[in-house]
């Protein structure tokens, strides 16, 4: 990462004025593309986890080459697919729906990612995941959760979880709603310090409706920041839109969601942070709000029936990493 103000610049600014030296902790940064992932460069860059899902799910994660024989994921050209099986008819209390979990190879600190997304997985039952984390060493290595939510449910919410120690300012310079602000994953049920992105179309039926759009993280040890623009808005960066080889997070503006380190020492709350894509069902979250979330029946009978899992997909346009 590039300091967005020159060394001289900056220490001038420090000697000129004290109340210079907060400035640069919210202020973003030029960063490099460094993996530039579209299409069939999904299978290059992630690869498939073939586990039990750890949050109970009714799920039946499989291999790549089952993912690829059975089409459940799909890279060409500029398009990459990764969906839940929707053509099995499951035997009750037998195993559950095939899905894809993916991670990739690659870990990162500090970075931008951008997610550039045209479909994301809609069904009842469903809870999708693009998120962060460290697995051989959490909570203490870290999780941001980028989009995430159940049952169709919107808006999207941003959450960070962490071992103690790391609480959120209740007034911060972000567009979203903050629900709770420990992100110690032992307090209020692992819930997080999760913030709601403000746009309905955000997240499920509404966001693929209007034809998805663009997710993007910054982390930098002073802050995570979490920004989503809808396909049609207006205000996207055009280096996002475009997929520039740099972007300049100065230029971004209010983030839907920001994490500053001034109750959370950010660089030892966060580790090497791993990419994950996952498309689980019912379960711990999904499963426990069912019913109150207006699904009809039970989430197990649902999950059984193929037919209702046809738009349980991830369309990606790309994910971009920068440096
Ligand atoms: C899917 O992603 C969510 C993201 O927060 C995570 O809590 C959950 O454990 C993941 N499920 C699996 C099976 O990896
Ligand atoms: C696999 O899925 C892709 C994307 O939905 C589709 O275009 C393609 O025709 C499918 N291939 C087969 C063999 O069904």
């Amino acid at each position: 990462m590039k300091s967005s103000v020159s060394t001289v610049l900056r220490a001038s600014l420090l000697t000129a004025s004290t109340l210079f030296a907060l400035a640069p902790s919210a202020q973003g940064a030029s960063y490099s593309l460094s993996d530039n992932v579209v299409g069939a460069g999904f299978f290059d860059a992630f690869n498939f986890q073939a586990i039990g899902d750890p949050t109970h799910g009714r799920v039946n994660y499989v291999d790549q080459a089952t993912a690829r024989a059975q089409n459940l994921t799909f890279g060409s050209g500029n398009t990459f697919i990764l969906r839940a099986d929707h053509t099995t008819t499951l035997s009750p209390g037998g195993p559950g729906r095939n899905s894809v979990r993916i991670r990739t190879n690659k870990a990162y600190t500090t970075h931008v990612a951008v997610f550039d997304i045209r479909h994301m997985p809609q069904a009842c039952g469903t809870w999708p995941a693009v998120w962060e984390t460290k697995e051989s060493n959490w909570p203490n290595g870290g999780e941001i959760d980028i989009l995430e939510g159940v049952n169709d449910h919107g808006p999207n919410q941003a959450t960070l979880h962490t071992s103690s120690g790391c609480t959120m300012p209740a007034s911060r310079a972000q567009s979203g709603n903050a629900l709770q602000n420990d992100c110690n994953v032992a307090v209020n049920g692992n819930a997080g310090c999760g913030v709601q992105v403000p746009s309905g179309n955000s997240y499920g039926p509404a966001f693929n409706a209007n034809g998805g759009g663009w997710y993007a993280v910054e982390r930098t040890n002073s802050f995570i920041k979490v920004w989503f623009w809808a396909r049609n808005d207006g205000s996207v960066p055009s280096a996002v839109r475009s997929g520039a080889s740099s972007v300049n997070t100065d230029s971004w503006g209010t983030p839907v969601a920001f994490f500053p380190n001034t109750q959370c020492d950010l660089a030892s709350h966060f580790q090497e942070n791993n990419i994950i894509i996952n498309l689980t069902f019912c379960g711990d979250w999904a499963g426990a709000v069912f019913a109150s979330q207006g699904c009809p029946g039970t989430c197990e009978d649902f999950v059984n029936n193929p037919a209702n899992f046809a738009n349980a997909f991830f369309d990606f346009a790309a994910m971009r990493v920068y440096t």
